[in-house]
């Protein structure tokens, strides 16, 4: 049992801006991103540092694509109302924990994680042996801790760097999370949960420390996560209190993978940017249908007349994503005999994808028409996420001896 996860509602992910958002990021983030909103406190952000790891060469990719994601987000359905939507840049206190963080990592963790030579390999073309993109999943360790994000949704591919989050802020309590008034500091917040709550917490406390019961400690962790009228900080003291491992002050966040819906591209393989397979959000409707008409379908359906197997066709992984049961089973059919052709077959797709864009592209114009209106939301997210940054930070300044002011 892990009693360090984090008791928040908190979630917490970027995206790096390195150009246009396209199908495979909707059907694969960012509809996970909205839906997310419904239950948590989210915090969405732009990963423009992250995005420099790979592109320092060039970055004008990054200034022109922050503002114009933030857009894709907003039109998609990311609601600042709900979600706070900031730039990574903009919180410098993230840069600030990940130069503190770096102090206690060891070298071995970064030089593990897969996705250090993965890349390293994958994009040949460019020098990644900087000291920048070795720190990548530690500043994305920073990015989480800073806001004690309870939750992290992210793809396969990023797991190993919440798994290395955890680490570090595991070290990092370790080192740090004893004060010196713990015990004088928790007493006092059992007070606050009133007299009965209180009681409670002290019982199954005694439980757990001295029989070892870890039922009561399921108790006591519930107790605490109904507290409404204590503050963040007073609840990681008492969960430490509760389990004997000192305060807590990075809590430890957990991945939420993304039920990974691989949205196929043009061409059978995964919709992504380095395939040349993708459709825009922002793609015209002749571009969609151009886009679509050329796919390659089965290739033993030279002629209209040849019979086709859609288990043989990338239009069949698109009809996965966008058609009902029923016309599937017709069109397999349909397919499977030659009655119908893939240009017939093919109007589907083009159709339910105009259908899903015309909407969103009518919000993007919106917002491209009043750009003032969302560098305000964007102004907004960036302080809000600052207040959240900066308690942190202050806590891990004293904590780690910066106490000199
Ligand atoms: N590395 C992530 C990606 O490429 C982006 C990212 C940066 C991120 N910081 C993060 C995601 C923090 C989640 C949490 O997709
Ligand atoms: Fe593919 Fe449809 Fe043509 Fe069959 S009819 S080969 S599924 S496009």
């Amino acid at each position: 049992m892990n009693t360090t996860i984090s008791q928040n509602n908190r979630v917490l992910s970027g995206m790096r801006p390195t150009g246009l958002l396209h199908l495979g990021h909707y059907h694969g983030v960012l509809k996970n991103w909205i839906e997310l909103q419904h239950s948590y406190e989210c915090f969405y952000f732009v990963a423009d540092w992250h995005a420099l790891t790979t592109h320092y060469e060039d970055p004008s990719i990054i200034a022109e694509s922050s503002r114009d994601m933030v857009i894709d987000w907003l039109a998609t359905g990311v609601n600042p109302g709900n979600s706070t939507i900031f730039i990574q840049s903009r919180v410098p206190e993230h840069a600030e924990l990940h130069t503190l963080l770096s102090m206690i990592t060891p070298l071995g963790w970064l030089e593990r994680v897969p996705s250090y030579k993965d890349q390293q390999d994958k994009l040949k073309d460019r020098d990644l042996a900087t000291y920048g993109f070795l720190g990548y999943p530690l500043l994305q360790s920073a990015d989480i801790l800073i806001y004690k994000a309870g939750f992290v949704p992210v793809g396969e591919d990023q797991v190993a760097h919440v798994e290395l989050t955890r680490e570090v802020a595991r070290r990092f309590n370790h080192f740090y999370g004893k004060e010196a008034d713990f015990e004088k500091k928790a007493e006092a917040a059992i007070k606050k949960m009133g007299k009965k709550n209180a009681r409670l917490y002290k019982d199954v406390r005694k439980r757990f420390q001295e029989q070892g019961d870890t039922e009561a400690l399921s108790i006591g962790k519930a107790l605490l996560g109904s507290q409404q009228n204590i503050s963040l900080s007073d609840r990681e003291r008492l969960l430490g209190y509760l389990d004997g491992g000192g305060r807590i002050i990075l809590p430890e966040p957990q991945s939420l993978l993304t039920a990974s819906s691989k949205m196929p591209g043009l061409d059978g393989q995964k919709m992504s940017k380095s395939y040349n397979n993708t459709i825009s959000l922002r793609e015209s409707p002749q571009n969609v249908e151009k886009k679509i008409k050329t796919m390659p379908t089965d290739p033993a359906r030279i002629r209209r007349t040849d019979p086709g197997d859609p288990a043989k066709c990338p239009v069949w992984d698109l009809h996965q994503v966008y058609t009902s049961d029923e016309t599937k089973k017709i069109l397999s059919e349909g397919c499977k005999t030659a009655a119908i052709g893939c240009i017939d077959c093919k109007q589907y797709i083009i159709d339910a994808i105009l259908d899903e864009l015309k909407p969103i592209q009518a919000r993007v114009k919106d917002y491209l028409d009043d750009l003032s209106g969302v560098d305000s939301i964007i102004n907004e997210g960036c302080e809000a996420a600052r207040d959240v940054a900066q308690d942190t930070i202050e806590e891990v300044r004293k904590v780690m001896g910066l106490t000199f002011r």
